[in-house]
């Protein structure tokens, strides 16, 4: 089969398999049962990032928006762009605390998301709890997005969200290569609000990757339901298990499935199989735990000022406010 024929789901998976270890780019749990699974995760006890990251929002909206308008011209038009939105819980508190600061007519919403389906049910929740918000869902790529708004950027000022910690799946670099876009994107006074999870105690993190009701494992699993459904793949997920760890040395969770027995699994759509030894692993996620001298030199090495890092009482997780100056 010519690669150039293939999904980029079938190409990444190809590519992995040839990988030592096996791995799995972490951006394909995402499908329909993946997105749904994961919204349940955040609904769960053990998963504290979710609560730690409202609390802040919660109790500290007004602090981060006056921090991010500082000397600021309030007449300018206001634009709370969200990447990854999903279904924008967190982000209400910050959105009710901007309409109260800022009147109506200059504030706009835009959030961005790959999920058509998280865009509707978070603009639901936007008419309900604020009908006069000027709201701007978009579904696609963010960097197309940005690029389209960036064009019409006159008088506007911009405070860009990447909340929930998902900054955590990007390694070193690909952060900086990440900022450094999103700067040449923005002008000067522009902000940026990210999610990251703190270094903390590890016996906090472990249940946090392996939830007692087993829906991280099921996550983890969908994996290999997706490449059974789209590349014909024969992986029984009974042979199979889910495996978290937290490695010391990178400061980031690491999620594996192992392969409980030697084993062959045939791609049909591939044309091709993998063989699997006993206890081999594929490396599924990497979600990485930031320090604050890490958030720091971060900002710095893309060109950021790093305003003011606004965190939750347990000091677990931290939404850091940088500025383009
Ligand atoms: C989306 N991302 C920030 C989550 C994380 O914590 O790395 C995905 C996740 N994986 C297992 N649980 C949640």
């Amino acid at each position: 089969m010519k690669t150039a024929t293939l999904s980029p789901f079938a190409k990444a998976v190809l590519d992995g398999m040839q990988k030592i270890p096996k791995q799995i780019p972490s951006l394909y749990f995402y499908d329909e049962a993946g997105s749904q699974l994961f919204e349940q995760i955040m609904q769960l006890p053990e998963y504290y990032l979710t609560n730690a990251e409202k609390s802040i929002l919660q109790n500290q909206s007004n602090e981060i928006l006056s921090a991010w308008q500082g000397s600021n011209h309030i007449s300018e038009k206001l634009q709370i762009i969200e990447l990854g939105a999903g279904n924008g819980e967190k982000t209400i508190f910050l959105l009710k605390s901007a309409l109260s600061l800022f009147p109506a007519h200059q504030l706009e919403f835009i959030p961005i998301d790959i999920s058509q389906a998280a865009l509707e049910k978070l603009s639901h929740t936007c008419w309900q709890h604020f009908p006069q918000l000027s709201l701007n869902p978009v579904q696609g790529d963010y960097w197309e997005v940005l690029e389209d708004f960036s064009h019409h950027a006159e008088g506007t000022k911009k405070l860009v969200l990447f909340l929930g910690s998902n900054i955590g799946n990007m390694t070193w670099t690909e952060s900086i290569a990440f900022y450094k876009k999103l700067f040449s994107f923005l002008k000067t006074g522009d902000a940026v609000l990210t999610g990251f999870d703190l270094k903390k105690d590890i016996h906090l993190l472990i249940p946090a990757y392996n939830d007692s009701s087993g829906v991280t494992r099921e996550f983890n699993l969908n994996l290999l339901r997706r490449m059974n459904r789209e590349l014909g793949a024969t992986f029984a997920l009974e042979k199979w298990d889910h495996y978290p760890i937290y490695n010391p040395v990178k400061g980031a969770m690491e999620s594996y499935l192992i392969s409980k027995e030697k084993q062959t699994v045939v791609f049909k759509n591939l044309n091709c199989d993998f063989h699997f030894e006993i206890a081999e692993p594929i490396l599924t996620e990497v979600s990485f735990k930031y320090s604050f001298s890490q958030i720091n030199d971060l900002a710095k090495n893309s060109g950021f000022a790093l305003i003011e890092n606004f965190t939750d009482a347990k000091q677990y997780f931290v939404d850091s406010l940088w500025v383009k100056s």
